[in-house]
């Protein structure tokens, strides 16, 4: 059965059983595949990973870890678990692996519960210059259960600036230095973070949800020899289901374990984990590596054309699957040009800039490249977007464009 059919098929009992929710999810069916993703935390996961989310084994309650449940009838899921954690491993070089956690925000919690205590001292990338929710928003656990000290980039550059990491991690002594952001664009520097932590007796924690599915591909360095704790998020360029995972060395395995379960999770979701031994399978293959090199490449022609379109690019370009524009020079601000390039079918993310308080643009090509998008998309994509952003474009036209071009590039060809 083809992908096409075998969607139809979920459609179909769907629309039998329940026509209204039918109609929610053929709607967004739709605009995923008639409207150009460019959201940097977003993928298209594959039929074989949709297929084990719409499993059996959704129905398995699972607290407890393979060979240790709290429930009976778990020697099947057990497989999946086993799968997914030894593929885990085996893919990113790690001596541990935990799969359980249902979000990157769970994976992050755990990595604190494991090392921390209350009240405990974090250093971490300050949240307005793209430092996440859990590295120390007050809105956020993190910052209410711990004393989060801020870095930041360079204002010029828009790269980390190390020197203020190791002063700040001199004059505060954190118990741990967290690593990672939701939108800086280039290679994080991971050696020089453990020098730091090194040399003030701090835990290192690299929160590498963005760039995971670069590392597994081989596009980007991973924290894995560096970090005592690397948490993840499966579902960004790694291209599994919405989910989390913890890597470490077995020195932490039993602490991260129990941080994860009994301390802030219940029943592990074992569709989900299968999901994940399935993408984890995926990522091993030269296609993926393939893909992951593709992924970086889209970005960077993406970021050299809307240069060239007169967006103001952070840190002039990028290493990743992500990057970050004013495009105040265009007479629009981040939001107003969220907005526009929403009515014209282009659907990105607003966030903050390194060199003050405007918003920017944050865009990202894992999507993209999934459909099979390359250079040549790229240009045009950049075109499409500036002429919008400009005004020069009617978004009812640049939609009408943007239908054509992502019509030649089906998330899930038949
Ligand atoms: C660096 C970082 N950490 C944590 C998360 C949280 O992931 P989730 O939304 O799955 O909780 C994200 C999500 O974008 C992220 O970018």
């Amino acid at each position: 059965m083809s992908v096409t059919h075998a969607l139809e098929a979920d459609a179909d009992v769907l629309r039998r059983q329940d026509p209204e929710l039918a109609e929610i999810l053929l709607a967004e069916r739709h605009r995923q595949s008639t409207t150009l993703q460019l959201i940097a935390a977003e993928n298209f996961t594959s039929p074989a990973v949709l297929a084990a989310l719409g499993s059996p084994l959704a129905n398995k309650y699972a607290e407890g870890y393979p060979g240790a449940r709290h429930h009976g009838g778990c020697e099947i899921v057990d497989l999946a678990e086993r799968l997914a954690v030894q593929r885990a491993q085996d893919l990113f070089g790690a001596e541990h692996a935990n799969v359980q956690s249902h979000s990157g925000s769970s994976a992050v919690l755990a990595a604190y519960a494991a090392l921390l205590r209350p009240g405990d001292s974090v250093l971490a990338l300050g949240l307005p210059y793209g430092g996440h929710l859990t590295h120390g928003s007050p809105a956020n656990f993190s910052g209410r259960w711990f004393d989060f000290v801020g870095y930041g980039v360079d204002a010029e550059t828009g790269l980390i600036d190390y020197d203020q990491v190791r002063t700040l991690a001199r004059t505060h002594r954190p118990k741990a230095i967290v690593c990672g952001s939701i939108a800086y664009p280039r290679h994080i520097d991971y050696a020089a973070f453990r020098e730091v932590a090194d040399e003030v007796g701090a835990y290192l924690i690299a929160d590498a949800a963005h760039p995971m599915g670069l590392v597994a591909g081989g596009a980007a360095p991973s924290p894995v020899p560096y970090a005592d704790i690397v948490c993840a998020t499966t579902h960004k360029v790694l291209r599994g289901p919405r989910g989390g995972m913890i890597l470490c060395g077995s020195e932490l395995a039993e602490r991260v374990d129990r941080a994860v379960f009994p301390f802030t999770q219940g029943g592990a979701q074992m569709h989900t984990i299968a999901g994940k031994a399935v993408a984890f399978g995926e990522a091993r293959t030269p296609a993926f590596a393939a893909y992951a090199h593709q992924v970086v490449a889209n970005a960077r022609t993406l970021a050299a054309h809307l240069a060239a379109e007169g967006l103001v690019v952070t840190t002039g370009g990028t290493d990743t699957h992500l990057l970050t524009a004013d495009p105040a020079p265009l007479g629009v601000d981040g939001r107003t040009a969220r907005g526009r390039l929403a009515a014209a079918g282009i659907v990105l993310d607003c966030c903050a800039l390194p060199h003050g308080d405007a918003r920017g643009l944050r865009l990202g090509t894992a999507a993209v490249t999934t459909q099979g998008m390359a250079e040549g998309e790229m240009r045009t994509v950049g075109a499409l977007l500036a002429g919008v952003l400009r005004g020069g474009t009617d978004p009812a036209v640049a939609r009408e464009s943007v239908r054509e071009l992502v019509a030649g590039f089906p998330p899930y060809p038949g």
